[in-house]
């Protein structure tokens, strides 16, 4: 049931077992909650909230410059404000592929298709996400090192990822440092820095496998190229 939902964009596979699991979810006008529940999508009406699903909804990618602020999510009742807000004239209902923090800027890729969602995603997949993070004091070589072979954290060793120090203020004893890994753990990047000492004060997503924001400026988004999301799932299969 909950891949079914997902396939049709209503949520991650995460997500629909949220909602089944808290009945938000129906069959032929009847509420299930049973996450094992085996459906025939072509067979049933299924409906969300009471509003029927369509399930085959055209498929659509979209590449958002998030701005800090906005959580990602489409639903969050202690939200303030959601990435959904900012693509409202998207008539399909779509998510983000993974999530960035609430204070989190850059690259937010969204999607009604479930499928692409949980490839991108999987950990096994690895695709490269580079930040740029602002961080407290001066970031030396060793630690650069550090952060690049693999730091415990409190979920375990991180994997190797590659950092590299774009500049260096000693007079404001601030850095910016330039981190690409392969995870996708919570928190990860902010955590990393600040097993080094250096808490991060800003963060932007810069690239996600082959897509960089380009010319978007903050709360702007475009729609992927058909290239553009081939070349996702090859470097995510
Ligand atoms: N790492 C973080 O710490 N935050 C994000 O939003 C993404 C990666």
């Amino acid at each position: 049931m909950h891949k079914v939902l997902a396939a049709a964009g209503v949520a991650s596979r995460r997500e629909a077992e949220k909602l089944i699991a808290s009945g938000h979810v129906s069959v032929d006008g009847k509420i299930i909650t049973e996450l094992g529940t085996k459906v025939d999508p072509e067979h049933v009406t299924i409906s969300v909230d009471g509003a029927v699903i369509d399930l085959h909804p055209r498929k659509v990618y979209i590449l958002l410059n998030k701005p800090r602020g906005y959580t990602s999510s489409r639903r969050d009742p202690h939200a303030v404000r959601l990435v959904t807000d900012l693509v409202k004239d998207v008539a399909e209902s779509i998510y983000p592929v993974g999530r960035l923090d609430v204070d989190t800027e850059g690259l937010l890729v969204m999607t009604n298709d479930g499928d692409f969602a949980f490839k991108l995603t999987h950990p096994s997949h690895k695709v490269e996400k580079s930040y740029r993070a602002e961080v407290r004091g001066a970031v030396s070589h060793d630690e650069l090192k550090k952060l690049s072979e693999g730091l415990l954290l409190d979920d375990g060793m991180t994997a190797p990822a590659k950092a590299t120090l774009l500049a260096l203020h000693t007079t404001r004893q601030t850095s910016i440092v330039e981190l690409t890994i392969t995870e996708g753990r919570n928190r990860q990047v902010r955590r990393m820095l600040a097993a080094i000492a250096h808490p991060v004060t800003r963060l932007i997503r810069t690239r996600v496998g082959n897509l960089t924001v380009g010319k978007l400026m903050p709360g702007e988004w475009r729609f992927l190229t058909p290239q553009e999301v081939d070349d996702l799932l090859k470097l995510a299969s």
